[in-house]
């Protein structure tokens, strides 16, 4: 049978990464942050100047991007959300990333966390969480992460920068962010990382 793949999605600072990769070590499978792959593709374009909506640069750099690409420091942080989200938003980019991510699952089964694992890149996954929190609490937590990171920047301004690319990521004609119908909505809202956990655990014994 094919190796598992557990998929992971929801909108940005719902707590995707965290309960990921906890999920990866609980089975014992290999995590992939996919919004590195996005992250990666825009931050090619600043360096070189590029128009991030460009679609001919953006295909390019999304079909030689090597793993240096993905090691760099500089992946997060305002300017590289903005271009993840845009470049993000041009099907070549994501035709050229889509088969990369299927490698990856197929080869030996993987946490992936996303926007579009459940509705796209592995429709068949057999578990299924879409991870969600208010804008308010998902503001907070990615303040708190900036800050953290030495990164100067107000609350308000994180949360309208969320909002902007929750909207961009959701009306976008490819695999706009999206539960998928046989995903299981998990609200991090009131919950830490060790219950975050549990309750993504109950769901899933649930369904298998
Ligand atoms: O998850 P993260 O915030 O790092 O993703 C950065 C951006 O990459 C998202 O705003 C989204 O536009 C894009 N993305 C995507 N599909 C994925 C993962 C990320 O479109 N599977």
């Amino acid at each position: 049978s094919a190796p598992l793949v557990i998929a992971v999605d929801g909108p940005a600072a719902a707590g995707k990464g965290t309960l990921a990769r906890r999920l990866a070590a609980e089975f014992n499978l290999a995590y992939l942050d996919t919004g590195l792959l996005y992250r990666a593709v825009g931050r090619r374009l600043l360096d070189l100047g590029a128009d991030p909506h460009g679609a001919a640069a953006a295909a390019e750099a999304a079909a030689t991007l090597t793993p240096a690409d993905l090691a760099r420091a500089d992946l997060r942080g305002p300017e590289a959300d903005r271009a993840a989200s845009a470049v993000a938003a041009i099907p070549a980019v994501r035709a050229a990333l889509l088969e990369w991510q299927r490698e990856f699952g197929r080869r030996n089964g993987a946490v992936m966390d996303g926007r579009d694992i459940g509705t796209v890149v592995f429709p068949e996954a057999p578990i299924k969480l879409f991870v969600v929190a208010t804008p308010e609490e998902r503001a907070r937590r990615r303040w708190l992460e900036m800050r953290a990171r030495g990164v100067a920047i107000g609350l308000a301004e994180v949360e309208a920068e969320l909002r902007a690319r929750d909207a961009q990521d959701s009306a976008r004609s490819v695999a706009p962010l999206v539960a998928a119908a046989d995903a299981a909505t998990l609200d991090t809202t009131a919950l830490d990382a060790d219950a975050a956990f549990a309750a993504a655990m109950r769901l899933i014994r649930d369904r298998i």
